[in-house]
C-alpha cells in the first residue's frame, strides 16, 4: 500500500518535500504529483477515481490560500485524507488552515498544522503501522530516538 502526496502548485514543494523525505526514511512507498482542484479539475477527478486501484491507501494533500484540494480529494475518495495547510503570503496560512480544517460534516480531512508536512507523513505511517508490525517497530524506534535527542540536549 502506498501514499499519494498531492499539492496544488510547485510552489508548495519546499514544504511538501518533507513529507516525501519522512516517508522515505520509513521505507514507505509513495507517489507525488502537482494537481490543482481549480486549475486541473478534470484531471484531479480522474486521478482520485483511480487512486485505490493504483494501490494508494492514504492521501496527503497540501494546498494554500482557498485550499480546497484536501477537502475535494476527500470528497472524491473514501481513502483517508490528511491535509496540510500551506503558509500563504496574504494571510500567513490562516486562510489555508481554515479552508482545510473547517470541513462540513460528512467528509473529514485530518488537518495538520500550517506547513506540517513531516507530521502528515508520520500520521500516515501510524495508520499504515496498524497492519504492519515492522513499520510499527520503526515508528517506535523513531520516537525513542527523538526522545533521546531531547533528553541529551545540553544547554
Ligand atoms: C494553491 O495556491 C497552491 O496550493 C499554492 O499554495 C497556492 C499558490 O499557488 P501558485 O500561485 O504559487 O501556483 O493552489
Amino acid at each position: 500500500m502506498k501514499v499519494s502526496i498531492i499539492m496544488g502548485s510547485k510552489s508548495d514543494w519546499d514544504v511538501m518535500s518533507a513529507a516525501c523525505e519522512t516517508l522515505e526514511s520509513f521505507g514507505v512507498d509513495y507517489e507525488k504529483k502537482v494537481i490543482s482542484a481549480h486549475r486541473t479539475p478534470q484531471f484531479f477527478m480522474d486521478y482520485m477515481a483511480g487512486a485505490r486501484d493504483r494501490g494508494v491507501g492514504i492521501v496527503i494533500a497540501g494546498a494554500g490560500g482557498a485550499a480546497h484540494l484536501p477537502g475535494m480529494a476527500a470528497a472524491l475518495t473514501t481513502l483517508p485524507v490528511i491535509g496540510i495547510p500551506i503558509r500563504s503570503k496574504a494571510l500567513n496560512g490562516m486562510d489555508s488552515l481554515l479552508s482545510i480544517v473547517q470541513m462540513p460534516s460528512g467528509i473529514p480531512v485530518a488537518t495538520m498544522a500550517i506547513d506540517g508536512a513531516k507530521n502528515a507523513a508520520l500520521y500516515a505511517v501510524a495508520i499504515l503501522a496498524l497492519h504492519d508490525e515492522a513499520l510499527a517497530a520503526k515508528l517506535e524506534a523513531f520516537r525513542l530516538t527523538q526522545a533521546e535527542k531531547v533528553l541529551n540536549t545540553e544547554l
